[in-house]
């Protein structure tokens, strides 16, 4: 097997992170890699916010708290109740990806952007995970504040974020098991 392929074999979700932050030559290294992702018609309107700051994720997960403990769903109320709710596990780096939600297709660049990113952070030993609790709240005022505060462009949706750090000593990952019966090849 090749390097690529083994790397994103090698590759899983991490929901739990020691205190490390991300060297920043590391974390130019996997935006630049989300930045050479496909895009529709090479639009590139996708924008990348990059949060290392621990009071900034720390406020962000408060306000994301605030926007569910306004929503009607029992669970997401819980969330936004609890004192120990973090949705990004409290990993030291999140990446915001956003885009214009203009085109149908801005969720998909987004999600090839978070793929790349996930694939460069794993070829560098940097653990990931998909956050996905910012798209659903990014439209609440309290949040959209925070965001536009942060960079986000206004008129973005966000589709994903990234979270990249160490994985926590003893973290123990199930094996991957993949669904069989997913894949069809036509061939002559
Ligand atoms: C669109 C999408 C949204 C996801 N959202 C979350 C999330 O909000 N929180 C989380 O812990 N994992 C999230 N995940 C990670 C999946 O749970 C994970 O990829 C799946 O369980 C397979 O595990 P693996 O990534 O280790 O292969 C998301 C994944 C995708 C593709």
């Amino acid at each position: 097997m090749n390097n690529v392929l083994e790397t994103i074999k090698a590759r899983r979700s991490v929901r739990a992170y020691d205190n490390r932050q991300v060297p920043l030559g590391d974390l130019q290294a996997i935006l630049e890699a989300a930045t050479y992702a496909p895009s529709g018609m090479h639009y590139e309107t996708w924008h990348f916010t990059a949060i290392q700051r621990t009071e900034t994720l720390t406020e962000l997960n408060n306000r994301i708290k605030g926007a569910f403990a306004k929503s009607s769903d029992l669970r997401l109320q819980e969330r936004g109740a609890s004192s120990t709710y973090c949705c990004y596990y409290h990993a030291p780096t999140l990446v915001i990806v956003s885009n214009e939600p203009t085109q149908w297709w801005a969720g998909m660049d987004c999600a090839c952007a978070i793929e790349n990113m996930f694939l460069a952070a794993q070829s560098l030993g940097i653990a990931s995970c998909w956050i996905n609790q910012l798209g659903t709240t990014c439209n609440d005022p309290e949040v959209r504040a925070l965001l536009t505060s942060l960079g986000v462009p206004e008129g973005h949706q966000v589709y994903g974020c990234v979270a990249l750090g160490y994985a926590a000593p003893g973290v123990s990952l199930k094996e991957k098991v993949v669904k069989a019966g997913t894949v069809t090849i036509v061939a002559e």
